[in-house]
């Protein structure tokens, strides 16, 4: 008989407050100015000594997910234990609660969990800072889902600098029955540039600058000013590729709320609201109206992924104990 000890974490969703895109690099990714929130909406990811890496996937969209080492909460294991020279024997569990494909980083969410609780399950002691640095190596919005809070990004989204929030800010996010996929939208925005003969390259444009609108806002805690600020360059993009996502926005915006915003590059509507309760009115017209699959209300900032406080001890018996 031996003691296993597992390490849960919850790692929260982000919603962009803003999404500025500018032209495609060299490195075929875009210049981004981007406010990023974390919004109280999470998926658990549990780690558990193993002889091997595996993942496994439950909840919400789990089918949509790979249950591999190409999984990047499996790749987030795999780079931790080898720039500390570990053996990357993890099971790997995550139990999903943000939309798959929505826009809202439940993968970079993922693999911000499972960099935090690998921290703590093998005692490395690696500071925030450095797990933020990292984690640019496995994709644009994992810093922030490191960091959590609220911050602006630059460059492909992963310079970030912390941003200050004067009060709480209320969600609903209307999930669709469909994703997008994040470069299929980007191509999209990118081709309507070129056929509108406008330049595309990061070179041809300049690169977007953050809204001081915004910023003030988020900071003075002044919600009407901020739905007034909200904006993302790739919502007339999704929206054009799914035209179903215009009648969610409308829907929210009749039922309530100050604003919708698309989360990301789709297919998630993040609506925000006054309050709780106005939040509990919209979510139950949207979903009433059927121009969306869930209606979850959610609020935000939240912190980043930390590991649960009380972490779960699993007694195993027999021949791999
Ligand atoms: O960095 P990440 O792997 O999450 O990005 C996924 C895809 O999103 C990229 O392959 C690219 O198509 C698009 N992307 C982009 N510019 C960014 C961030 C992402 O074009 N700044």
């Amino acid at each position: 008989m031996s003691y296993v000890k597992s390490i849960a974490v919850r790692a929260p969703a982000k919603v962009n407050l803003q999404l500025g895109v500018g032209g495609r690099r060299d490195d075929g990714y875009h210049e981004l100015a981007s406010i990023f929130l974390t919004v109280s909406l999470f998926d658990r990811i549990t780690l558990t000594p193993a002889e091997e890496l595996r993942v496994t996937v439950a909840g919400a969209g789990a089918g949509d997910v790979p249950a591999d080492g190409s999984n990047i909460a499996a790749r987030a294991v795999g780079l931790l234990a080898e720039r500390n020279g570990l053996h990357p024997g993890v099971h790997v569990h995550i139990d999903k609660r943000i939309p798959v494909q929505g826009g809202m980083a439940g993968g970079s969410a993922d693999a911000a969990g499972a960099l935090v609780g690998c921290n703590a399950l093998w005692n490395l002691g690696v500071s925030r800072t450095e797990l933020v640095s990292l984690a640019a190596e496995l994709g644009s919005d994992v810093p922030f889902s490191v960091l959590g809070g609220a911050a602006f990004g630059s460059g492909r989204g992963e310079r970030l600098t912390v941003l200050p929030v004067g009060a709480t800010t209320h969600w609903v996010f209307a999930t669709a029955g469909f994703g997008l996929s994040t470069p299929a939208v980007f191509a999209e925005q990118e081709r309507r540039r070129r056929d509108a003969g406008m330049p595309w390259t990061a070179d041809g444009i300049p690169s977007p600058r953050v809204s001081q609108r915004l910023v003030d806002a988020l900071a003075r805690g002044d919600t009407a000013m901020l739905a007034d600020a909200l904006s993302n360059d790739l919502q007339p993009v999704a929206t054009s590729m799914r035209p179903e996502l215009a009648a969610t926005l409308r829907t929210g915006t009749d039922a309530g709320a100050l604003a919708g915003v698309l989360c990301g590059s789709g297919a998630t509507i993040g609506f925000l609201v006054a309050d709780r309760d106005a939040a509990r009115t919209v979510a139950e017209k949207l979903m009433a109206s059927g121009t969306c699959a869930a209606a979850h209300v959610a609020d935000g900032p939240v912190p980043g992924p930390e590991p649960e406080p009380e972490p779960e001890e699993t007694i195993t018996t027999g021949e791999n104990a």
